[in-house]
């Protein structure tokens, strides 16, 4: 819809991510441009056009569900469904940011508890 701006997505770093959201609403309401809004476009991944981001989208989130069976372990906070970071080994939680090592262990808050891994 023309005129209507939407921010969001900001995987527990609203504090500086929506700053960043309001200088580029901004720029757009007053027919400006700012420098980030193409790397903050909800439209950037572009599949066709972008195949090997899209690659290793799918194979990291494939790694995650292999690498234990058909569960994917949950949030020791609110129980979000975690993600397989594979570059740091840990699974780390979309929802506020928790994390937790390759056994569990929890590393990264707002979660207090571990976590099973099966
Ligand atoms: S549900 Fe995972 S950090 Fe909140």
């Amino acid at each position: 819809m023309k005129d209507v701006y939407v921010a969001t997505g900001y995987k527990k770093w609203g504090m500086t991510t929506s700053n960043i959201a309001a200088k580029i609403i901004t720029a757009k309401i007053l027919g400006k441009t700012n420098k980030y809004e193409e790397i903050f476009t909800a439209t950037r991944l572009r599949p066709i056009k972008n195949r090997w981001e899209l690659g290793e989208m799918v194979k990291e989130s494939t790694k995650s569900l292999i690498l234990n069976g058909k569960k994917v372990p949950r949030c020791a906070h609110l129980g979000c469904k975690l993600s397989w970071n594979n570059l740091e080994k840990t699974w780390d939680c979309p929802c506020h940011g928790s994390r937790f090592d390759e056994k569990g262990n929890q590393i990264y808050g707002p979660a207090i508890k571990d976590i099973e891994i099966f």
